[in-house]
């Protein structure tokens, strides 16, 4: 359980100056979910991350995982707790080989021979790198070398993988790729994950949905429940998926769609109950 309470933050610029990037946030994120975050640019999802996995810690409020407190004493527990992968995964990938850069995480555990090989075996192939474990870092695609870091960190046996927008380089069907596996893991292992994104469809497919604006939460709710609230994501510059925005529309022109609209199927099923199917072409 992740337990997030009263939490400010601010980043120390100068002696007298500050920039609050977190205000008075409170958060509990279960075992085991699939939560997404979005916000608009400096919304404080990256400084959110930082303070999980301990990078950077609350200058007010506690953090709470599994029941132990986020505190420098604390560091090294947490991150056996905490797995985060980045943007970049150039920032992340340390060996020179794809499986390798796997059992770094696990060999600096300090963990027995049969156990790191067992878990880079499973590793990479939850990620589908089973095939290429022994190429290049450097030779590899961006989304391989995505996948590689995230292999690196699934090795970590987290009981939270944290995502800062590992999708944003990616080409879209790559991205809901490695989304799609992402799920998988957390459905088979019971692993929560939390995934930091601009996309909104990309968001859709979570269970939870936790809107940042400002330091602070503003929405929380199924992806149904936030993508209902289409004026209120775009005061604070964020947009709701496509076929959510075509039935905001249509419902504002006076049509009554039924139902949460998020993808096009749900579209399609709501506009053949308003208007009807439409009669069987004559014979
Ligand atoms: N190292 C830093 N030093 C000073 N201010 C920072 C630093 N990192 C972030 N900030 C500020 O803190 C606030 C929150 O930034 P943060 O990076 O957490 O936002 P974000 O939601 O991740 O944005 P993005 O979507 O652009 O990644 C912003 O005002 C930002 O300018
Ligand atoms: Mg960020």
């Amino acid at each position: 359980m992740i337990e997030i309470e009263g939490v400010s933050f601010s980043y120390r610029t100068g002696e007298e100056d500050a920039v609050p990037a977190l205000r008075g946030l409170d958060l509990r994120i279960e075992p085991g979910r699939f939560v997404a975050i979005i916000g608009h640019n400096g919304s404080g999802k990256s400084t959110l991350v930082k303070l999980l996995t301990a990078i950077q810690y609350p200058t007010e409020g506690t953090i709470r995982i599994d029941g132990v407190p986020v505190d420098e004493g604390n560091q090294w527990e947490i991150r056996r707790k905490v797995s985060v992968v980045f943007q970049d995964p150039d920032d992340q990938l340390v060996m020179n080989r794809v499986e390798d850069d796997v059992a770094f995480g696990p060999e600096n555990l300090g963990l027995p021979r049969e156990e790191i090989a067992e878990r880079v075996e499973s590793s990479l192939g939850a990620l589908g790198l089973r095939e290429i474990r022994g190429r290049l870092i450097e030779d590899l695609s961006s989304g391989q070398k995505q996948r590689a870091a995230i292999a690196g960190a699934l090795a970590m046996r987290p009981r939270f993988l944290i995502l800062d927008e590992p999708t944003s380089l990616l080409p879209v069907p790559v991205a809901m790729r490695l989304v799609a596996a992402i799920r998988d893991l957390n459905r088979r292992e019971n692993m929560g994950v939390l995934h930091v994104t601009h996309s909104m469809h990309e968001a859709s497919l979570f269970d939870r949905v936790v809107v940042m604006e400002a330091g602070r939460k503003i929405l929380d709710g199924t992806p149904a429940e936030v993508f209902r609230q289409v004026e209120r994501l775009r005061e604070v510059g964020l947009d709701v998926p496509l076929a959510a925005s075509l039935a905001h529309r249509l419902r504002a022109r006076g049509i009554s769609l039924e139902g949460d609209v998020l993808d096009e199927k749900d579209l399609r099923v709501a506009l053949s109950s308003a208007i009807g199917s439409p009669a069987d072409p004559p014979a």
